[in-house]
C-alpha cells in the first residue's frame, strides 16, 4: 500500500513554483550559456542580457532543486543538466518541456474547464506552432529510438509486406520495424509539415526506398493502398470516442484479410485511475485540446468490435491492444 500523503506532501503538489522555474530556466536557454563552463551571475546576466538580481534568485533555486551547483559564487550544470537541458547537446530535451510552458497559459483554464467541460483550445501543437510540434516529435523520436526496436521484436511482424503507420509522426516506429523485418514496407501517413521530419529521419536511416510518406489529415483524407499491418501510435487522445470509432473503421477498411491494427497508447485502467501519469496526462489533454480523451483498453477493443476485427487483444497492459481483420 503506498503511504498516506504529509502535508508537506500536499504542499509540495501545490507548489507549482519549481515547475515554472525550470521552464523558464529552459525558454532563456540558461542552462546552454554554463554549457562546459562556470560563470558567475554577472558574467550569465551580461551573455542573455538578463537582470543580475532576478537571475540569481532564479539560480540559487536551480542549485537548491539539484540542476546546477554553485562553488563559491560561480554556477555549473549538473552531469544531467549538460546532457539533456544544453541546447547543443545531442540528448537535449528541452523543446517537450518548452511545449509545456507554451501550454502554461491553458491550464489556466482548467477551473473554467471543469465548469464547463470545454477547453478554450481549439487546435493541437502539431496544427498550430509546426515548428515546435516538429521539435518536439525530434526528442520523442530520439527516445522512441531506445525502444523501437524490442517493440518491433516483440510484436513478431515476420511475413507481412506492407505496413500503415497512421500519424507516424518521426517515422520512429516505421524505421525501427523496416530494420527488423527486411520483406516489410512502409508508409507513414502524417500532416505535411510533420512529414518534413519524418522525410529527413527516413533519409538519415538510407530507407527511402522502402518508407512512403503521405501527407494528409487522418479525418479528412483516405489511406492509398491496401496493408498487412496498421499502427495506431499516440494519435488516439487527440480526439473524442467517436471520431476514434470512425477512424478505426477506416483503417479496417485499408487492410488486407487477417491485417492486424496495432494500437499503442496511454491508456487508463477500468477504474480510471493508474497509471499514475496518464491521469493527470487525461487533465492536460482536457485542457489542452478541444475534444480530446485518455481512454481505456475496453474502450478500443469497442471500436475495433464495431469495425469487424477479431481476437482483440491486450498485448501490453495499459499500453497496446491489437485485432485482426
Ligand atoms: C504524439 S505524435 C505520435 C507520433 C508517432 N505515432 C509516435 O508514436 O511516435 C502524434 C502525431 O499525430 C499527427 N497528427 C495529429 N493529428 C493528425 C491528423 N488529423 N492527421 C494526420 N496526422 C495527425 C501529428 O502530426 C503527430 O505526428
Amino acid at each position: 500500500m503506498p503511504r498516506e500523503l504529509s502535508l508537506a506532501d500536499i504542499f509540495q503538489i501545490g507548489y507549482y513554483w519549481e515547475t515554472k522555474i525550470l521552464l523558464t530556466a529552459i525558454q532563456l536557454d540558461l542552462f546552454s550559456i554554463l554549457k562546459g563552463a562556470s560563470l558567475t551571475i554577472n558574467q550569465m546576466a551580461e551573455i542573455r542580457g538578463l537582470n543580475s538580481r532576478a537571475l540569481e534568485l532564479v539560480m540559487n533555486a536551480l542549485v537548491a532543486m539539484r540542476i546546477v551547483r554553485k562553488e563559491e559564487k560561480v554556477y555549473a550544470n549538473t552531469v544531467v543538466a549538460e546532457r539533456y537541458l544544453v541546447q547543443s547537446s545531442p540528448e537535449y530535451v528541452g523543446h517537450l518541456l518548452t511545449l509545456h510552458d507554451a501550454e502554461w497559459k491553458n491550464w489556466g483554464f482548467l477551473e473554467q474547464a471543469v465548469k464547463t467541460g470545454e477547453s478554450p483550445v481549439k487546435h493541437h501543437v502539431f496544427e498550430t506552432d509546426p515548428e515546435l510540434g516538429a521539435q518536439v516529435l525530434t526528442v520523442l523520436d530520439r527516445i522512441g529510438r531506445g525502444s523501437g526496436p524490442a517493440l518491433a521484436q516483440r510484436l513478431k511482424l515476420n511475413g507481412a509486406k506492407r505496413m500503415l503507420d497512421i500519424g507516424g509522426g518521426a517515422g520512429t516506429n516505421a524505421i525501427a520495424f523496416c530494420r527488423e523485418y527486411s520483406e516489410l514496407t512502409a508508409t507513414v501517413f502524417d500532416l505535411p509539415e510533420t512529414l518534413k521530419v519524418t522525410k529527413k529521419n527516413v533519409e538519415e536511416a538510407d530507407l527511402t526506398d522502402r518508407i512512403q510518406l503521405q501527407p494528409g489529415n487522418f479525418h479528412e483524407d483516405a489511406f492509398q493502398g491496401s496493408y498487412d499491418v496498421a499502427l495506431m501510435s499516440d494519435i488516439l487522445h487527440y480526439q473524442n470516442g467517436q471520431t476514434n470509432a470512425a477512424l478505426v473503421e477506416k483503417v479496417y477498411d485499408c487492410l488486407k484479410e487477417e491485417g492486424r491494427l496495432l494500437i499503442k497508447d496511454r491508456f487508463l485502467d477500468p477504474a480510471r485511475t493508474s497509471p499514475a501519469w496518464t491521469t493527470a496526462f487525461a487533465v492536460h489533454i482536457l485542457v489542452n485540446t478541444e475534444k480530446g480523451e485518455c481512454f481505456t483498453i475496453e474502450e478500443s477493443r469497442q471500436w475495433m468490435q464495431q469495425a469487424g476485427f477479431q481476437g482483440i487483444e491486450e498485448l501490453e497492459p495499459c499500453a497496446m491492444v491489437q485485432g485482426t481483420k
